[in-house]
């Protein structure tokens, strides 16, 4: 299975990605994580992204669209995968389609804005790992520990509050025509387009998770 998982900052993608990830047997593709590793590494790519990472704001197209066709053609790949944080303009899923990568599900995601901002204050994450947490909604066995590791959980550099704003902002202009761009290519050409699935995104991270596995099942 080949997935696409779009959403607003703070939606739930990588909470849901794990769930789905395990179910299906395929690899979870971050982008977010992927730079995020970049950046803690120090490497080229890393030293060219902190910046704009920091500040909410969107990497090159071309950029993740290298990053991105280079990870789908490692062999871990070739029963499928998930899509998590890419595409998240309207180019870097013409670059998609035009390198003839065919998608099965696009599964939107949706929460209010406020309901984000308020997520985001309470996230921690394991750096390492991926693995997402919420020191209210969703929290690790010990206090600000890893479940898995026991590693540190930390919190990102782009959760404080004026930056999420941003980012939302950023998410409406730049990412939200994504829906109506594969709702109307789903209705225009249905053998060729990804199916088209929404959930709503509030409730708890289990009641999520049955809504997801339900809207993937067929
Ligand atoms: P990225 O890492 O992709 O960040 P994002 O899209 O902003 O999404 P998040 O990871 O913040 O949220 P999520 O939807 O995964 O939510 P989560 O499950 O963690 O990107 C970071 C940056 O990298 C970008 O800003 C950009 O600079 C760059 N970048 C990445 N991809 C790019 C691309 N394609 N093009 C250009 N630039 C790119 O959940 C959030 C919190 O809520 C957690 O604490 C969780 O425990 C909690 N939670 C989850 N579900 C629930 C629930 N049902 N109820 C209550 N709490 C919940
Ligand atoms: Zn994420």
């Amino acid at each position: 299975m080949r997935l696409i998982l779009l959403g607003a900052p703070g939606a739930g993608k990588g909470t849901q990605a794990q769930f789905i990830c395990e179910q299906f047997k395929i690899p979870q593709i971050s982008t977010g994580d992927m730079l995020r590793a970049a950046v803690k590494e120090g490497s080229e790519l890393g030293l060219k992204v902190k910046e704009i990472m920091n500040s909410g704001g969107l990497v090159s197209d071309d950029l993740i669209i290298d990053l991105v066709k280079e990870r789908i053609s490692q062999p871990d790949c070739e029963n499928g995968f998930l899509l998590d944080g890419f595409p998240r303009t309207i180019p870097q899923a013409e670059a998609m389609k035009d390198a003839g990568v065919k998608i099965d599900h696009v599964l939107e995601i949706a929460v209010s804005d406020e309901e984000i901002v308020s997520r985001l204050a309470g996230r921690r994450v394991h750096p390492a790992s991926g693995r997402v947490y919420h020191v209210e909604h969703n929290p690790p066995k010990e206090s600000g520990k890893d479940d898995v590791t026991g590693e540190a959980l930390i919190q990102r550099e782009d959760d404080q509050e004026s930056t999420v704003r941003h980012r939302l902002a950023v998410y409406h202009d730049q990412t939200a025509p994504l829906v109506d761009y594969y709702q109307q290519w789903a209705k225009e050409d249905p053998q060729a387009a990804p199916e088209y699935h929404r959930v709503e995104g509030t409730g708890s991270v289990d009641e999520i998770t049955g809504q997801v596995l339900e809207a993937l099942k067929d």
